[in-house]
């Protein structure tokens, strides 16, 4: 799986993101998996980890990706920003609207 990319979705249950779709961009650099992915939300979304001008995640920001295990998988990633979302510095953020993607 060296060099591929996958997207993946987060569909989270606790508002304020609850019944919305986000699509993410998950890279496997050739050092996967010693190294951990990048990932960049494709759906605009506020959190505090992540860039809000090109949606990309980051890494120190997010305990599993910080300190990343050759053992973690993708899924590991997403179960973790879906519970970054419910954290209680994220889920009184305000949101963009439903559907806007980031460009590019
Ligand atoms: C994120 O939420 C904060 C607090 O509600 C708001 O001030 C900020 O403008 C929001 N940022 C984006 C990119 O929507």
């Amino acid at each position: 799986i060296c060099g591929a990319s996958w997207v993946g979705q987060i569909i989270p249950q606790k508002p304020p993101f609850e019944g919305r779709i986000y699509s993410l961009k998950v890279e496997c650099g050739d050092r996967y998996p010693e190294q951990p992915p990048t990932v960049r939300f494709l759906s605009k979304i506020n959190m505090t980890c992540v860039n809000s001008s090109n949606g990309v995640v980051d890494l120190k920001a997010v305990p599993v990706l910080a300190k990343w295990k050759n053992s973690y998988c993708i899924r590991t990633v997403l179960q973790e920003l879906r519970n970054l979302m419910c954290s209680k510095e994220n889920s009184r953020l305000s949101q963009p609207p439903e559907g806007q993607m980031y460009g590019n």
